[in-house]
């Protein structure tokens, strides 16, 4: 990994976000993304070499997918939770490294998945797998990253990783069929949402920060507040990623604007704007809701005319606050600090 792969924020155009919310505050996102460098680049440059050790094969196509997927590459925040999270009581990076590129490939797992079941057609300014190669390469990449994943865990000697994480695999599969189940459910109330993305995104940000703090050898009490410190950071992280699929630029987002609802996923902003409105506006906002209606402008004027995007802004504000809060009896250290950043950093960024 080079340096500059940290720096995802040259200078912008303005977003066509209102009031600037979940916009790249690009040179807040660059201070993070050098602190973290600094701190646990060679952490990170290690851990992504475990994992192409990890999916090393004897199959010319199977190394020719699993190089495809590095073009999806993102910050790596999941495994920058991992280590920084060990760092912060006291842990060194080799202990982590095993972990860290475990909690990855999960999380690559997941997205070959994903995308199969978006029909997500770009990632990262890339076409997706299940476009370059078809659905069904991309869900037997997927279970083989997965199962990569799984021998890795085995072969450790402590058992609690293998734990962690098949519960949260357990629980993104969970919030990946809630979500199905949700879908154009106009009803869907604020309590169900949360708890999609608690599941989907959040359980394995959650597991990230506990298992970070598990290798450096911290005590289960000290872990579960790391743990509940991940999974709120996760949470503001999917709250920012639903707005910016409203709001965001396709081009710096690098794959298409208005998926969920062309899926007939409802996220926060939509709850927010149907719950506030009256029949007759219900009844108008449903149409606008509709995949053919490509009424993205009017919807985004209507969300932002109704507060809605405030709404969802200040729910993800509130949920790094209380991250922050399970961080305050951490002592003072670099990597405390980076943690801090690391959860400011997932409103400030614009992909
Ligand atoms: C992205 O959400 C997707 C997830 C956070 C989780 C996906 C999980 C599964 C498909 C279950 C299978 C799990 C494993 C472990 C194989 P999004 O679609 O809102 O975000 P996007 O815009 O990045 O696609
Ligand atoms: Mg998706």
């Amino acid at each position: 990994m080079k340096k500059t792969d940290f720096l995802p924020c040259s200078p912008l155009p303005s977003m066509a976000t209102p009031m600037g919310l979940f916009s790249c505050k690009t040179e807040q996102s660059r201070n993070f993304l050098n602190g973290v460098w600094a701190l646990i680049g060679d952490d990170l440059t290690q851990t992504e070499q475990r994992m192409q050790e990890m999916l090393s094969s004897r199959y010319a196509f199977i190394n020719s997918l699993t190089s495809y997927l590095e073009r999806f590459r993102g910050k790596m925040l999941r495994p920058a939770l991992v280590h920084l999270s060990a760092r912060a009581f006291g842990g060194e990076a080799p202990a982590a490294v095993e972990t860290a590129a475990v909690v990855e490939l999960i999380h690559w797992a997941s997205l070959c998945h994903d995308d199969v079941l978006d029909d997500a057609q770009a990632r990262r300014g890339a076409s997706t797998l299940n476009v370059r190669y078809g659905n069904h390469t991309a869900v037997l990449a997927g279970d083989f990253l997965l199962a990569c994943s799984t021998e890795r865990l085995v072969a450790l000697h402590d058992p609690r990783p293998l734990r962690i994480l098949t519960l949260a695999s357990r629980r993104l599969c969970e919030g990946e069929l809630l979500q199905i189940s949700a879908r154009h459910n106009e009803t869907l109330d604020e309590e169900t949402y949360f708890e999609i993305v608690n599941k989907k995104t959040a359980a394995l940000f959650a597991a990230a920060a506990e298992l970070g703090a598990l290798t450096a050898g911290a005590g289960e009490a000290e872990a579960a507040r790391m743990r509940v410190f991940g999974r709120h950071v996760g949470a503001a992280f999917q709250i920012a990623d639903d707005c910016l699929d409203i709001t965001g630029n396709e081009t710096l987002a690098g794959k298409p604007v208005g998926a969920d609802l062309k899926n007939g996923e409802l996220t926060l902003p939509i709850i927010h704007l149907l719950r506030g409105s009256t029949p007759m506006k219900r009844h108008e906002i449903r149409r606008l809701l509709r995949p053919e209606s490509a009424a993205g402008a009017v919807l985004t004027e209507l969300l932002e005319r109704n507060g809605s995007l405030t709404y969802a802004f200040n729910a993800a504000e509130e949920e790094l606050r209380r991250a922050r809060a399970e961080l305050a009896s951490l002592p003072a250290s670099a990597a405390k600090t980076a943690l801090t950043d690391l959860a400011d950093f997932v409103l400030q960024r614009n992909v």
